[in-house]
């Protein structure tokens, strides 16, 4: 049996971090309210011209190093982003170039903040029937490009960054098992109104923004990770007991807690970025799984259960020994 076997984890993030004191002083909002909704206290934001692509390079590049993989050796490039450089080309494509990786299959995957699940999924059943050998997977995003920041609403909860994984064809696990979803009858509870086709509006920024019925998205969020989580758990008929550590989706602490209390797992086996890095849609739970592995929290041989819920509404979980 082939597995793939995560080989190295790699980061980024923009230099510039806005403090939600900083944002209280262009909304009306207040650090207390942030903080205590949702656990955020800073984000970090692309600066002019700084691109997903520019993050997702420099993650990439990272993992690359960590697993000790040349970029030649990649052959499948998948990238979870819903703020890709271009159009088109893709942004895994622009990324290939870059890297030097030319002539592997290269593309992106848009499935808002659960990006990077369904990437790793797809990376996933390509090693696994054989397909692939060697497979970068990234969530990457510069969501500031199309907030709204005058609502303070949904301007306080996102911020910019990139994470990444090689994984790696091996005799054993690796990655047990994974499980995507979505259900596209959620689409109004959270949403960007405008594109290509549909068309943009005579509005600030062409009439690009999130709405978000936060509320509802907030109970769908629980109920819907809690169904994941008992469904990773069952297929792999494991008890919640044996996970080592729960990294999960960074939208909101108290989401995050709900969760750990199912799993009936103390908040120091779950990997908290969201109070830094707020919520980074595709690439949240990379960045969170790299900041576990480099700080030094989750070791080699470790169960992991990786999480995400996101607009579509699309969820999804991965089930892994790290
Ligand atoms: N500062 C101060 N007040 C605010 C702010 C703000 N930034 N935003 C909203 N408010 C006000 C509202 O206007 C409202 O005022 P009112 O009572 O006078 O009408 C009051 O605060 C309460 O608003 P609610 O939206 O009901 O507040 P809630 O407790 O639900 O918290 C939040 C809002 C944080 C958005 C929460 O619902 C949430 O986290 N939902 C999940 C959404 C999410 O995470 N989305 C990200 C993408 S999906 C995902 O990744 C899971």
């Amino acid at each position: 049996m082939t597995y793939a076997r995560i080989a190295g984890t790699g980061s980024a993030l923009p230099e510039r971090v806005i403090s939600n004191a900083e944002l209280a002083a262009r909304v009306d909002t207040s650090d207390e309210w942030i903080a205590e909704r949702t656990g955020i206290r800073q984000r970090h934001i692309a600066a002019d011209g700084q691109t997903t692509g520019d993050l997702a390079y420099a993650a990439a590049m990272a993992a690359l190093q960590a697993a000790g993989v040349d970029a030649k050796e990649i052959d499948l490039i998948v990238l979870g982003t819903t703020t890709p450089d271009l159009v088109f080309p893709s942004t895994a494509c622009l990324l290939q170039h870059r890297l030097g990786a030319n002539g592997c299959a290269a593309f992106d995957v848009n499935a808002a903040c659960s990006g990077f699940i369904y990437a790793l999924t797809v990376a996933n059943q390509f090693i696994r029937a054989g397909t692939a050998k060697t497979a970068l997977v990234i969530g990457a995003e510069t969501l500031s490009r199309f907030l709204d920041w005058s609502d303070r609403a949904t301007c306080v909860l996102f911020g910019d960054g990139a994470g990444a994984v090689v994984l790696k064809a091996a005799d054993e696990p690796g990655i047990l098992s994974s499980h995507i979803h979505a259900d596209g009858g959620y689409k109004e509870l959270l949403w960007n109104p405008v594109g290509v086709s549909a068309g943009f509006k005579d509005e600030p920024n062409h009439g690009l923004r999130v709405l978000m019925q936060g509320r509802e998205v907030f109970k769908v969020a629980v109920k819907t990770l809690d169904r994941v989580v008992e469904e990773t758990l069952e297929a792999n008929q494991l008890d919640r007991h044996q996970l080592d550590w729960l990294i999960p989706h960074q939208a909101n602490l108290r989401i995050i807690e709900a969760t750990a209390k199912r799993l009936d797992m103390p908040m120091d086996r779950v990997i908290v970025t969201v109070d830094k890095h707020a919520n980074t849609s595709a690439a949240s739970v990379p960045l969170a799984l790299d900041y576990a592995v480099r700080s030094g929290k989750v070791q080699r041989g470790q169960l992991l259960l990786l999480e995400a819920f996101g607009g579509g509404f699309t969820w999804g979980s991965a089930l892994l020994r790290y």
